[in-house]
């Protein structure tokens, strides 16, 4: 029978027991694998949550925070730092070349911004008297799990016992035009989605609901806010998933996988909206600071160098395809394979943690998602062989499961 640890020990007296922790203490990862605390070897298909976009301890990685840290850690934004200007200048190419950008520390963080930036606009409206402040989010979104956050995410495990929330939410279902024109009214701002769900249970919205949800804000003057925290810096194949639809919103959450480890969110806004933000209006201590807009940078470059929006597209469709493959052989078990690129989950026919705790014996690691969904969400890195190993164990567990 396995000891009680120092650290598990440690956790059970120190830390804040809001996580449900399996009995596992990781100790060392490179690229595509984690090693726990007795040696054991696992492929790591969660990825810190969307977050190691370049797997774990990429050289190029590293060494971008070695050499900042040497340099120059921290500053406030009080001064210029030319790491964050040239991390600006990158995500603004990205998005569209006509922006500017403000840097946090979180996904939340970032959602805040967004919804911050609905405030102001809506506010500024010609004859608006602060009545416009009302967004419109979709069914079985997450957020983020600040007021703002939580006042966007319809799920009771993460509003329940926090009332109340922040007025003026409402929510429409996704990919349903008619559901947000009819949710729309004169005092709202925004509509703020995400491209494709993913702590709902992987629910992309599709290339027509997006163009139809830009021409419908469109008509009612009113902002897309799109949430690109978990699917955007090429999760999907793209460095924006929404770049599928040819669409631009007018501004854009961002997180996870922008520094590959190292805490960061941002969000970018067209020019026209961003002289709303004034001396004053928003801040923080530590967004864009040297050493993570360095480790941020050092992703987008090896994203590009590596080529890894076209490994993503290429190794996600193998993936797709495989788990359909899959599906057909356990129709009962295996309801449902939605995604795009390295951000897939499969819908089952029962929780997904007799089967997330099945395959983590078996050494892949993958995270749950929703009430019956378990994501693969492989490193961008992960190649055609790492996707094969990972299917291998992923159909021993299937099997098993399938047969209980
Ligand atoms: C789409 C989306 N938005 C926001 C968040 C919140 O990000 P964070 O946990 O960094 O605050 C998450 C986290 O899972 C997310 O998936």
């Amino acid at each position: 029978m396995k000891t009680t640890t120092n650290t598990e020990l440690l956790y059970k007296e120190n830390v804040l027991g809001n996580y449900g922790l399996p009995p596992i203490t990781f100790v060392r990862g490179r690229g595509v694998r984690l090693e726990d605390d007795e040696g054991r070897e696992y492929l790591d298909f969660c990825s810190g949550l969307a977050v190691t976009s370049l797997g774990h301890c990429h050289p190029n990685l590293v060494s971008a925070v070695q050499e900042q840290a040497a340099e120059l850690f921290h500053l406030s934004n009080l001064y210029r730092n030319e790491k964050q200007a040239l991390l600006a200048e990158k995500l603004n190419e990205k998005a569209g070349g006509s922006g500017k950008v403000f840097f946090c520390n979180s996904g939340a963080e970032a959602n805040e911004g967004l919804i911050k930036l609905a405030r102001l606009y809506g506010q500024e409206k010609p004859g608006a008297e602060g009545q416009v402040y009302k967004i419109v989010c979709a069914d079985n979104a997450f957020h983020g799990r600040t007021f703002g956050g939580m006042s966007a995410t319809p799920k009771p495990n993460v509003q329940n016992g926090f009332r109340p929330l922040v007025e003026g939410f409402s929510f429409a279902e996704l990919n349903n035009l008619e559901s947000f024109a009819a949710a729309i009214d004169d005092q709202t701002a925004a509509v703020f989605i995400e491209t494709i769900q993913g702590e709902g249970g992987i629910y992309p919205a599709t290339t027509e609901f997006l163009q139809g949800l830009r021409k419908l804000c469109d008509e009612k003057g009113i902002l897309l806010l799109i949430d690109e925290v978990q699917c955007g810096i090429g999760r999907s194949g793209k460095f924006f998933a929404f770049e599928k639809a040819g669409i631009e919103p007018d501004a854009i959450g961002m997180a996870k996988g922008l520094g590959g480890g190292t805490p960061i969110g941002a969000i970018w806004m067209k020019d026209e909206y961003a002289g709303l933000f004034k001396p004053g209006t928003h801040g923080t201590t530590f967004g864009g600071t040297p050493l993570i807009s360095a480790a941020a940078l050092a992703v987008l470059d090896t994203i590009e160098s590596e080529n890894l929006l076209q490994n993503v597209s290429q190794n996600g469709a193998y993936l797709l395809e495989a788990l359909q493959v899959l599906k057909a052989e356990y129709p009962e078990y295996l309801l449902e394979v939605r995604g795009e690129g390295y951000m897939v989950g499969i819908q089952l026919s029962e929780s997904p943690m007799d089967l997330v705790t099945l395959l983590r014996g078996k050494g892949l690691i993958v995270p749950p998602a929703g009430n019956n969904v378990v994501r693969f969400l492989p490193p961008l890195v992960a190649t055609k062989s790492d996707i094969d190993e990972a299917l291998s164990i992923f159909k021993e567990g299937v099997q098993e499961r399938a047969a209980q």
